[in-house]
């Protein structure tokens, strides 16, 4: 579904994705783990192209997305919720999840997607009209995730959900993870909680210095302590 093939991206000078390849198939939940600064956020952002200087292929069911707009990777199923969120300040949740609709879904359909998303997520029911801002961490969380959702992808990029969140929230988006795998949802998970992201994953990867160094089933680094404790402790 989804096939990286060399990925490479650089700041400036500073080459920080180094020829990363990996593939995740169709309802296949991916840890991507490492400690900071591996690279992680970097490789989910050149897969939703994010950074000017990358190269490689993104092939995205079949398809080489690397020179397509970011929209184009929204209308071909591809959502990102990036590290920091993006809740826009002066909107409210409703206004916040409407920005995930933009071209995306007919306007006759916002009260049943909002509807829907208050279903998924039902701590933003009482709070459609407050300014999404003012909601908790973990309650920024969902909405953006929800607001990812609105576009109905079939995959979908998370970086750091549970980072900062109170554990009843991150054990209430892990419950809503397990139901994306029997929905089929593709998921690229990357996480600082290992022992979480490899409850539901399906297969991990450890990024260090931009580079995969491990690769292989979740259970696989689930018996694998030194592996963990080497490469993806803070
Ligand atoms: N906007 C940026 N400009 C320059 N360097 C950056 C930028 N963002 C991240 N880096 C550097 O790139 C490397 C990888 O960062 P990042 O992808 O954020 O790692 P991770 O998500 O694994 O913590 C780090 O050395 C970081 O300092
Ligand atoms: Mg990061």
């Amino acid at each position: 579904m989804l096939s990286l093939k060399d990925i490479n991206a650089w700041y400036g000078l500073s080459h920080v994705v180094q020829g990363i390849s990996l593939d995740v198939r169709p309802g296949e939940v991916a840890a991507i783990l490492g400690r900071n600064g591996a690279g992680k956020t970097t490789l989910l952002r050149t897969i939703m192209g994010l950074i000017d200087r990358r190269s490689g292929i993104v092939e995205f069911d079949g398809t080489d997305i690397m020179q397509m707009p970011i929209h184009e990777r929204y209308h071909r199923g591809l959502a990102y919720v990036p590290e920091d969120r993006r809740i826009v300040p002066g909107l409210s949740v409703r206004e916040n999840l409407r920005l995930g609709f933009v071209g995306l879904r007919a306007k006759a359909e916002e009260e049943a997607v909002i509807a829907e998303a208050c279903e998924t997520f039902p701590r933003l029911r009482q709070r459609l009209d407050q300014e999404g801002v003012t909601l908790s961490g973990g309650e920024q969380q969902m909405l953006a995730i929800a607001r990812a959702l609105v576009a109905k992808p079939r995959m979908i990029l998370l970086d750091e959900p549970s980072e900062g969140i109170m554990p009843v929230l991150i054990d209430e988006m892990y419950e809503l993870f397990k139901r994306w795998k029997q929905q089929g949802l593709s998921v690229i998970l990357v996480e600082q909680d290992v022992e979480r992201a490899l409850e539901v994953a399906d297969r991990a990867y450890i990024v260090d210095q931009g580079r995969i160094i491990f690769a292989g089933t979740a259970k696989m680094l689930l018996n694998d302590r030194e592996m963990q404790e080497r490469y993806c402790s803070v």
